[in-house]
């Protein structure tokens, strides 16, 4: 580990979140996954990928978070998942985003079917930049996830990549204990999956599509909005 440690470490959200999460996996069992911004959702993504042959990539922007999950991976056995460090833009302000060329070089022209947006850390995820470099990956995605749509233009990256992509039902769960939000964009095909992991684990969602439930999603967003 280099001498850059990881500091200010958040609890991240609790086992229930994670227990969907990792059934979320194995019920849907997506081809491909590409991350932004890792952590302890790395190591159920590697997880995954590795006991069920599928193909994946991290991108961290901190080398001491990176050298923390490869380590953590280590300990795990767990092999063959990509993670990779990449700083956020030299010089570029509040709303710099990972160094677009290698973001780009590693992507290359693969789309991938589970795509989770969870960095950069403060307002890197306004910048218009990175926002075109991942609706370009996310194409065919089938499920997408943003955290932290309590914050509006999460919400507004989110319901526009809703509608350039297949993931079009929205799923939105409240974790109130981190006063937080998070939302799944989920095809049509894989929805009521999705659903019956929710209920599985008595964990409580809005959904609805932009043509649909509108109302329900606006009264969830009016209610958190500011928090
Ligand atoms: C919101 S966190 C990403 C969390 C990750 N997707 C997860 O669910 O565990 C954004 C960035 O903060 C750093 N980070 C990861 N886990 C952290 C934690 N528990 N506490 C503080 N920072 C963390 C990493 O640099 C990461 O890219």
């Amino acid at each position: 580990m280099e001498s850059e440690e990881p500091q200010d470490v958040w609890a991240t959200n609790g086992i229930t979140f994670w227990a969907l999460f990792s059934a979320m996996l194995v019920k849907l069992q997506p081809e491909s996954v590409l991350e932004f911004g890792g952590g302890r959702s790395t190591t159920f993504l590697a997880d995954y990928a590795f006991r069920f042959g599928k193909s994946g990539l991290t991108i961290e922007q901190s080398e001491a978070w990176h050298q923390k999950i490869l380590s953590d991976l280590r300990l795990m056995n767990v092999s063959g998942y990509d993670v990779h460090h990449v700083p956020l833009e030299e010089g570029a302000g509040p709303t710099g985003w990972y160094e677009f060329t290698e973001v780009q070089r590693l992507i290359g022209d693969r789309t991938y079917e589970l795509v989770f947006i969870d960095g950069p850390v403060g307002d890197g995820r306004r910048n218009e930049r990175g926002q075109e470099i991942i609706r370009e990956a996310s194409r065919d995605a089938k499920l997408i996830i943003v955290d932290d749509v309590q914050r509006e233009h999460n919400m507004t990256f989110f319901d526009s990549l809703t509608e350039s992509t297949p993931a079009r039902h929205k799923f939105i769960h409240d974790y109130e204990t981190l006063g937080n939000l998070i939302a799944f964009g989920v095809s049509p095909e894989w929805k009521d999956q999705v659903a019956r992991c929710f209920r599985f684990f008595g964990l409580t969602y809005t959904e609805g599509t932009s043509d649909g439930g509108g109302a329900r999603l606006s009264r969830l967003w009016e209610s958190v909005r500011g928090r």
